[in-house]
C-alpha cells in the first residue's frame, strides 16, 4: 500500500454549483468552503501530513470584479474566524503564490496567521492564492541565478514557493474537467492525477476516502518498470 504525504486539490465547480442551485455563483463559493473545512478535517484525521488547495489562480484575476471582492472575503472571514481552531489542531498555514498583489489588510491577516501557526506540526496546509506554476517557475530560476547557483533540478526545487514540502502523491481535480490549470507543474511529475466529476461543494468525505484507497493500491514505477 503507497504511504501518503501530499495531496493537492484544484477545487472547481463552486460556480456552477451555486447557479444550479442558489441562483448565484458567490453562494456557490460560500457552500465550496464547507467542503475545504471538511477535506481539512480528513486529512487531519488520515495522519496526511501536506495538503495544497488552489484556492485563486493567477488567472482568476480576469473574473468579475464582484465575484474576486467576495472570495477575499471570504477567505478573510474564514482566517479571521477560524485561524485559532487551526492553530489548536495543530495546522500550519502557509500561503503560496505572490501575496504583493493583495490589500493591505489581506495581507496583514495572511502573514499574521502563517507567524501563529509556524511550528505547527501535524498537517502543513499549503494555500494557493493568486498562484501560477509558470511565474512560480520563472520566479524559482531567477533566485538560482541570483543565488549563484546552478540551474538544476535541486537548486530550481530549492526555490519553489513548495520548497518545504514534497511533491504531492495525488492530484485531484473536481468539476468534470480534465486539465491542471496551471497548478503544479513541476511537482506534479510524479503524480497520480484523479479527475472527478462532482462539483466541488458536492466533494464529500466518502468520495475523498474512495480516492485515498484507490491511491494505496496502484503500483508506482516513477519511470521504472
Ligand atoms: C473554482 O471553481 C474555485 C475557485 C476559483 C475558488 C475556490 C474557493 C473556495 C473553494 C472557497 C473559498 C476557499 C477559501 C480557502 C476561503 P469555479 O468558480 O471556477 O467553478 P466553475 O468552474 O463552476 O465556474
Amino acid at each position: 500500500m503507497n504511504p501518503i504525504k501530499h495531496v493537492a486539490i484544484i477545487m472547481d465547480g463552486n460556480g456552477r454549483w451555486g447557479l444550479r442551485y442558489r441562483n448565484s455563483r458567490n453562494l456557490g463559493h460560500r457552500a465550496g468552503l464547507e467542503t475545504v473545512e471538511n477535506i481539512i478535517k480528513q486529512t487531519l484525521k488520515k495522519k496526511i501530513k501536506f495538503l495544497t488547495l488552489y484556492a485563486f489562480s493567477t488567472e482568476n484575476w480576469r473574473r468579475p470584479k464582484k465575484e474576486i471582492v467576495f472570495l477575499f472575503k471570504l477567505l478573510e472571514e474564514f482566517l479571521t474566524k477560524k485561524i485559532n481552531e487551526l492553530h489548536n489542531k495543530g495546522i500550519k498555514l502557509k500561503i503560496i503564490g505572490n501575496k504583493k498583489a493583495f490589500s493591505k489588510k489581506l495581507n496583514k491577516i495572511l502573514t499574521n496567521s502563517e507567524r501563529k501557526t509556524q511550528k505547527n506540526k501535524s498537517l502543513q496546509l499549503n494555500l494557493a492564492l493568486n498562484y501560477g506554476s509558470k511565474a512560480e517557475l520563472i520566479n524559482a530560476v531567477n533566485l538560482t541565478i541570483k543565488k549563484k547557483k546552478h540551474v538544476n533540478e535541486k537548486n530550481i526545487e530549492n526555490n519553489l514557493y513548495t520548497n518545504d514540502s514534497p511533491d504531492p502523491d495525488l492530484l485531484i481535480r473536481t468539476g468534470n474537467t480534465n486539465r491542471l490549470s496551471n497548478f503544479l507543474l513541476w511537482q506534479t511529475a510524479y503524480s497520480e492525477i484523479f479527475f472527478v466529476r462532482k462539483l466541488w461543494p458536492d466533494f464529500k468525505t466518502k468520495d475523498y476516502n474512495k480516492i485515498l484507497l484507490k491511491f494505496k493500491r496502484i503500483k508506482r514505477n516513477f519511470g521504472n518498470i
